[in-house]
């Protein structure tokens, strides 16, 4: 495996790989991998000849206040745990090459960022969308990988790349979960022994939501007061939010219909994370 940190080198490459007739796949990550990034790489590894991991903690992504400080690193494991699973690049670009001091072009997907995260984290799909436009155009991919659990994430990417006309495949995959359900983050790294037990509930409360909707239940605001409540219950959890949401615009609705979303951030402690699922007919 290659570590790149130049931009025109990685840029060079992948221009060269092309014009060899070779298929490139990018995962693009803030490292600190766990399993969910790793099932993402042997993803791509099995699709293309070429695969990019990049790893990169995005400042503009976090917003005042956030975790950008403390968000876990660990460059070296990272390095290994990606040659372990067949990555040929591991693109780690500086901070200063990506945003130069008078760095002024954003890329802003508008209706889908405007619900759920994009209403607690003004700006942040904002700086997700950017960076991902420029690894795109730097790692030139054929395909790009990400997780659902960062579902409007994936959505918004989808958008991006439909309404700029950007020429890749963009492939989500099912989130991947520890064994008693809850899904796997690098933020979970921040939960104390407690909080690590009530984490579980975000999982279980999609499982209870969607066996109300098995057994029949077609309206948001009940199954919603029923996940509000089995999460409130528990100590040191404080709900950011809870919506059912068209799956492709991720407008919330009020009467389910088919495979709606229903997504959630939690907070465990000053821990924030999120989850969702799809709520079968
Ligand atoms: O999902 C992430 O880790 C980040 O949001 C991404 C897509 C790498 C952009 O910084």
């Amino acid at each position: 495996m290659t570590i790149i940190e130049d931009i025109k080198e990685m840029q060079g490459l992948a221009e060269a790989t092309r014009q060899k007739g070779l298929k490139i796949a990018l995962v693009p990550t803030m490292g600190y991998f766990h399993q969910g990034h790793l099932s993402l790489m042997e993803a791509g590894r099995e699709r293309a000849d070429l695969l990019v991991v990049s790893l990169f903690v995005n400042p503009l992504q976090f917003g005042p206040g956030e975790d950008l400080e403390k968000y876990p690193r660990d460059g070296e494991r990272d390095a290994r745990l990606a040659e372990g699973v067949g990555v040929d690049i591991l693109f780690n670009p500086r901070g200063q090459d990506l945003y130069p001091d008078d760095f002024q072009t954003y890329v802003s997907v508008e209706n889908v960022t405007r619900n759920l995260c994009g209403a607690s984290r003004p700006g942040h799909f904002r700086g997700v969308a950017t960076v991902v436009c420029k690894l795109f155009h730097i790692v030139k991919p054929h395909l790009a990988l990400f997780g659902q659990k960062d579902y409007q994430q994936l959505v918004t990417i989808r958008k991006m790349v439909r309404d700029l006309n950007l020429d890749l495949e963009v492939i989500g995959l099912p989130t991947v979960r520890e064994a008693d359900g809850l899904a796997m983050s690098s933020r979970n790294v921040y939960l104390s022994q407690a909080e690590r037990i009530s984490a579980r509930a975000l999982s279980q409360a999609l499982e209870e939501a969607r066996d109300l909707v098995r057994k029949g239940e077609r309206r948001a605001e009940a199954v919603l007061g029923r996940i509000r409540e089995r999460i409130q219950r528990l100590p040191e959890t404080a709900i950011d939010y809870a919506g059912i949401c068209d799956p492709e615009t991720l407008e919330e609705v009020a009467v389910i219909a088919g495979q709606d979303l229903l997504a959630l951030a939690v907070y465990i402690g000053k821990t924030r994370l999120i989850d969702n699922c799809l709520l079968e007919e």
